[in-house]
């Protein structure tokens, strides 16, 4: 069951193979929602699906590099056709790379501009593409990316990281002016996701011990405890229901901005 009612609406998530995106697809599955989960991961991809499907939604896999233009062409008719529209888009595929800037490592840096910043544009096109009146799907929609908290504050080792989910911040709002400019119909709004215990949030943690700026993960991680007010990590679920908020009939009058997840952290 979900607050938010979205009964016939046709959603992408990217990076929706496993973890945070995969929990989102899922919340938009309980509030009504079809998906399609577009992923570099096939493997998990279909493993997910097919789970949502077994669970009584309507769930599908496509394969989809969000750097990549050439699969963003392909995957988006098979999108289109497997929903038979649609009307949210989640940019959630990103990856986070820890280092301090005196280890730079520009290879690495660009890799995760590219998924963090060129991936989130790119939707952003193929979204406003689609979904503007006369695209494939047509009927306006929303768009909800997945910045972070590493974009509200300052935390040594985060340098790239931060600077890209800042990026996508700043993306966000002059998505919505374009749309609102030139009669899109698609809102777009960001969420800023505190530290998740999951795997890419545990190995943030672990990264910034191997760095030398705590003794051990569970102090790294109590530091982020200690400076947020809810007093806990958030989950993924509680990202989950943000987004859901954002894609739904609820937030009509909501685009432009960002809404911090993060118990307060980023405050
Ligand atoms: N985990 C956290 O603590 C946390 C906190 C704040 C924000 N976030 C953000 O949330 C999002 C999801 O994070 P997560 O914890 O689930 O990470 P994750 O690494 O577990 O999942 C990311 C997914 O994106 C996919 N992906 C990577 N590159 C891709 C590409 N080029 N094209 C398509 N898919 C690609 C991966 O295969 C994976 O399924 C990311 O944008 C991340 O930056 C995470």
């Amino acid at each position: 069951m979900s607050h938010f009612d979205l009964t016939g609406r046709k959603a992408l998530v990217t990076g929706g193979a496993q973890n945070l995106g995969a929990a989102i697809a899922k919340a938009l599955t309980q509030a009504g929602a079809a998906v399609v989960l577009g992923d570099v991961n096939a493997e998990a991809g279909e493993a997910t699906a097919a789970k949502f499907r077994a669970a009584g939604a309507q769930a599908s896999f496509v394969h989809l590099d969000v750097t990549d233009e050439a699969s963003w062409d392909a995957a988006m008719p098979q999108v289109v056709s497997d929903l038979g529209g649609l009307d949210i888009l989640v940019n959630n595929a990103g990856i986070e790379i820890t280092s301090l800037l005196i280890d730079l490592d520009p290879v690495q840096l660009r890799k995760m501009l590219d998924v963090n910043i060129v991936g989130t544009s790119l939707g952003i096109k193929n979204a406003f593409k689609a979904m503007q009146p006369g695209g494939a799907a047509g009927q306006g929609g929303a768009v909800v990316n997945i910045s972070s908290v590493a974009a509200l504050i300052v935390f040594p080792a985060l340098s790239g990281y931060s600077g890209s989910k800042s990026a996508v911040d700043r993306i966000t709002r002059i998505a919505a002016t374009e749309s609102g400019a030139l009669g899109y119909g698609v809102r777009v709004n960001c969420i800023y996701p505190g530290l998740i215990g999951n795997p890419m949030g545990m190995k943030l943690a672990t990264d910034v011990v191997d760095i030398g700026l705590f003794p051990d993960a569970e102090t790294a991680v109590g530091s982020v405890v200690g400076l947020t007010p809810l007093g806990h990590l958030g989950e993924q679920a509680d990202m989950a229901n943000a987004v859901v908020f954002l894609a739904s009939d609820a937030a009509g009058f909501i685009t432009g901005t960002g809404l911090a997840v993060d118990g307060g952290m980023g405050s």
